[in-house]
């Protein structure tokens, strides 16, 4: 049996260094890419904030039997305010928002998936879990990049569920392969001297998986349908059209394709969305991790725009450049521009090819979340996942079509192609002087304000003095660096309220907030040092998605509801569940957001969390599952009946490895952990928080 690794975490409650290592290339370790003086000057105090231990309460283990899932089940968290030193608040009355009705799970550090009381949950589909016709079962001493074509990829992320039309029990679910760890997936693996086989594993293992799933009506589980006819994978070597303004410009050629148009394959897929036309949206984030040499370039021009794009040093963590060229930006220098872009795909036809939106622009995507304007063109709202990166949307020229006909099909594929490219700029509506970064609420009571969505490009036309439109699309950074872009804590998740159209944006921290010669706290962004991040609520005006003014707020200041420096829409600080690091959002149909989080600097395990957004319940933050050790909870998606999450890199913790894990999640001791997803459902078999 492999020995377990005991809990450590070498950053300070966050995130491991191997997730930094493998999942953002270390971003935070080395310069931020944003340098430009495009920075508000204020008065910079840093926070000091109080700690406490952490509520702690018994757990009930459980083993499933079906599905050999190690599973616990939480006693209801105990009273925060009975542990809290925090000036009581008036006790809430009534019950929790509709949705939200079950009793909170308490912070923990248990190496398995912890549900609210009165919950069974199943593993849908684990890494290597066989999806595709002639693809064999798992088998990790015998894993090859042939088998992983047709395996269910690594590091599952952002889940999209449709249904099929015609096939009453099934659903089709999109989930995204965001990264790989080597050092947890091959036993023996030597960093310094990566296999062709292990690199050729980790391009089959990266991209996305289409994969129909069947709900076991009587037993409530929820399984994979393997070899079902429109179960697909996309890897990083499959072949994605370019379309939008960009498409073969100059510079996305390179030796293997002069066209610029057709590139293969998609890296580090983060945040997506579903179009209401019925295809799903994936944001390319870290992909300046893939590429080595950066550091001997030397045209001034080109070397300036890898660097704000985080693209530098000498060998790639993954040596991928030591078998296929194009990782090596000496040799083509182009290769960078062709990721990290927002692709597009059609989870029906497992015949169609992929598609890069040019139109979009290129940063560190993540999110892609659609909404309509009052005149029924697309609009989506992406943000720029880096430390004082930019928020952005893009609006669409074109009305969608509705309906299935070919006509309709045809023309809503080209509704992200033209359109206008926009960022945001926030201004507080409180003095500058309020803003002090310790996260002390100004005299008005909140952190609001105004803002504008500042024009960068539209088809061929740049909005940016001294750049073309095409340079606005393929080094956008750059763009929104020059009209004073607001710099934020992080963009991650975006989601437009389907209740009210407001629009949330998980900002998950930034601990360089403040820092000397960075962008000190506004009030938008108000913590200097923020290690726990804000979710901002975006009110566009008139709420119409078209416009370019809106209002926004802050929603919840994360952290410790201890610690003065958290907010949490106005409900009584002592009566919600701790969470730091917001990342993956989503709504349940009564309107409430739920949020998964990745990097919990409280000490305990991520999870996801449900809160009301209106009414008198709002801000009530309440933990309704924990992830097992090293893992973060990912595309959360919450049905009447289900909440289906994706469990990134289990057993991620510094030191780890396939001969020492430091989980066992999800098959238990002497299994190698693996990446998977859960579906977790009532008992009783009634609505979830109902
Ligand atoms: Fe892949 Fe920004 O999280
Ligand atoms: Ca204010
Ligand atoms: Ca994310």
């Amino acid at each position: 049996m492999r020995n377990l690794l005991p809990l450590i975490s070498s950053h300070p409650g966050g995130r491991s260094a191997l997730t930094c290592r493998y999942r953002c290339g270390d971003a935070c370790f080395h310069e931020t890419p944003n340098t430009s003086d495009n920075a508000y000057v204020g008065d910079v105090i840093a926070g000091a904030a109080s700690r406490r231990s952490l509520l702690r309460a018994g757990a009930v283990v459980t083993v499933a039997a079906a599905t050999g899932v190690v599973a616990v089940e939480r006693a209801p968290q105990a009273s925060a305010a009975a542990n809290s030193a925090a000036a009581p608040a008036a006790a809430a009355k009534g019950k929790a928002a509709r949705g939200l009705r079950f009793a909170p799970v308490a912070p923990n550090t248990e190496d398995v998936v912890v549900t609210a009381e009165g919950h069974d949950q199943n593993v849908v589909i684990r890494w290597g879990d066989p999806i595709l016709r002639g693809a064999p079962a798992f088998d990790p001493d015998k894993q090859s990049a042939k088998a992983q074509e047709g395996q269910f990829g690594y590091n599952n992320d952002y889940m999209a569920v449709l249904d099929v039309p015609g096939e009453r029990d099934h659903q089709l679910l999109v989930v995204n392969h965001e990264y790989t760890d080597e050092v947890l997936m091959f036993a023996g693996y030597d960093p310094e001297n990566p296999t062709r086989e292990q690199a050729e594993i980790g391009w089959a293992a990266h991209g996305l998986s289409v994969v129909v799933t069947a709900e076991e009506r009587r037993l409530g589980r929820l399984t994979a349908v393997p070899r079902h006819r429109l179960n697909r994978r996309i890897t990083a070597t499959t072949a994605f059209e370019v379309t939008g303004p960009a498409a073969g410009s100059e510079l996305l050629r390179t030796s293997a394709d002069p066209s610029g148009k057709r590139i293969l394959g998609t890296l580090n897929n983060c945040g997506g969305g579903i179009t209401p036309w019925g295809t799903v949206l994936s944001g390319e984030e870290n992909f300046n991790q893939y590429f080595a040499n950066a550091g001997s370039v030397t045209d001034p021009t080109t070397a300036a725009r890898l660097k704000r794009y985080g693209i530098a040093g000498a060998a790639s963590e993954r040596k991928w450049e030591r078998f296929d060229d194009r990782f090596d930006v000496v040799k083509e220098p182009n290769e960078t521009n062709r990721f990290g872009w927002v692709i597009e795909i059609d989870p029906f036809d497992p015949d169609s090819t992929p598609r890069k939106l040019t139109a979009l622009g290129r940063f560190k995507h993540e999110a892609a979340e659609p909404r309509l304007t009052s005149d029924g063109r697309p609009v989506l709202y992406m943000g720029d996942d880096e430390k004082f990166d930019y928020f952005y949307k893009f609006v669409s020229a074109k009305r969608m079509m509705k309906g299935n006909s070919r006509i309709a099909r045809e023309h809503n594929r080209t509704l992200l192609d033209e359109g206008t490219l926009y960022v945001a700029k926030f201004t507080g509506d409180s003095p500058a002087a309020e803003i002090d970064g310790s996260g002390k609420l100004p005299k008005d009571g909140e952190f609001d304000g105004a803002g504008e969505w500042i024009p960068l490009a539209c088809g061929d036309r740049s909005f940016v003095e001294g750049m073309t439109a095409e340079e606005v699309y393929v080094f956008t950074r750059i763009a929104a660096d020059k009209v004073g872009a607001t710099k934020m804590d992080r963009p991650e998740d975006v989601e437009p309220s389907p209740r009210t159209g407001r629009v949330y944006i998980a900002l998950t921290n930034n601990t360089d907030r403040g820092k000397a010669d960075k962008a000190p706290a506004d009030e938008a962004n108000p913590r200097n040092g923020n290690k726990h991040g804000q979710i901002l609520e975006l009110t566009e005006r008139w709420n119409n998605a078209g416009s370019t003014r809106f209002n926004w707020r802050l929603f919840l200041v994360c952290g410790d509801p201890e610690d003065p420096s958290t907010y949490f829409g106005g409900f009584p600080k002592d009566q919600v569940s701790p969470i730091s690091c917001p990342d993956n959002i989503t709504f349940d149909a009564y309107g409430n957001l739920w949020i998964s989080t990745d990097g919990n600097a409280l000490g305990n395990h991520d999870g996801l969390f449900g809160v009301a957004t209106a009414g008198s319940r709002r801000g009530e933050v309440k933990q309704f599952l924990t992830v097992p050790t090293g893992a973060e909870t990912c595309g959360p998606i919450v049905q009447d009946r289900r909440v289906l999450v994706a469990v990134q890199h289990p057993g991620e913790l510094d030191g780890a490895s396939v001969e020492k894990p430091a989980s066992t999640w999800p098959d238990g001791p002497g299994k190698l952990t693996r990446p998977s997803v859960i579906s977790v459902w009532r008992r009783d078999g009634g609505d979830i928080g109902a």
